[in-house]
């Protein structure tokens, strides 16, 4: 179970807090998807629990223990919004060996398998795949570590109708081993597979039903 209690990010440079108080538990093999408008700290959100940025104050818990931003690092793995602009490598497999020389073709290729990719030539360019397989690849990077939790900000963003749906059907087979947080503005297709739901407004979270959506 991941649990954030009383969570608060209230960097220096900004006037007002851009998280406050969030409080939130999300158990095992579930899809959570925080709801939100244009700056309302969803990202942010994403950036804490991957321990990239530091939170003010407030606890972060994976089962019993308390993890600080280090920990956090190995516990997520977040794919960020458009995360096709941050490919580095020239091929598939130097993508996701980036940072992981150790990774053996085992790794690799069961990572492709998960998310659908492994029918593709490791010395494919990831700029030559298409969007959906791009963002799949993106996916694979971040599986590649093993972590616990998955965090994904506006995964399906700029995704024609088909494709989205495809990395829906993903998303929804990728809970069968991990824990997802999705962040985004528009519920849409994700509304579909998701076991609960937060809205997030002006750094406030606050459950909401999955059924809310479909009203
Ligand atoms: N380090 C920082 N210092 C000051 N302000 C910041 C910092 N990081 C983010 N912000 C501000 O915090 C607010 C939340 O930003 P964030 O990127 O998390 O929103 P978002 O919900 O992801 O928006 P979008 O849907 O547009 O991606 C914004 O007003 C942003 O300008
Ligand atoms: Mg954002």
């Amino acid at each position: 179970m991941l649990t954030l209690t009383h969570l608060s990010y209230h960097p220096p440079a900004a006037a007002t807090p851009i998280l406050q108080d969030i409080n939130l538990k999300l158990a095992p093999q579930q899809l959570g998807l925080v709801v939100g408008p244009s700056g309302s700290g969803k990202s942010t959100l994403l950036e804490i629990l991957a321990g990239l940025a530091e939170r003010t104050a407030g606890l972060v818990e994976w089962g019993s223990q308390v993890l600080d931003d280090y920990e956090l690092q190995y516990l997520a793995g977040l794919v960020f919004q458009f995360p096709e602009r941050h490919f580095c490598g020239g091929t598939i497999i130097e993508e996701l060996r980036l940072g992981h020389p150790e990774l053996n073709s085992e790794n690799i290729h069961t990572a492709l398998q998960e998310v659908g990719l492994d029918h593709l030539s490791l010395s494919t360019a990831p700029h030559n795949l298409s969007g959906g397989q791009q963002r799949r690849l993106a996916l694979a990077v971040q599986l590649i570590r093993q972590p616990n939790i998955l965090l994904l900000d506006e995964p399906t963003a700029g995704l024609d109708w088909s494709m989205r749906l495809q990395l829906v059907k993903l998303l929804e087979r990728l809970k069968e081993h991990w824990t997802l947080l999705i962040v985004t503005h528009d519920a849409g297709e994700l509304s579909k597979i998701a076991d609960c739901a937060w809205r997030i407004n002006q750094g406030r979270l606050e459950a909401i039903a999955v059924s809310s959506f479909y009203q």
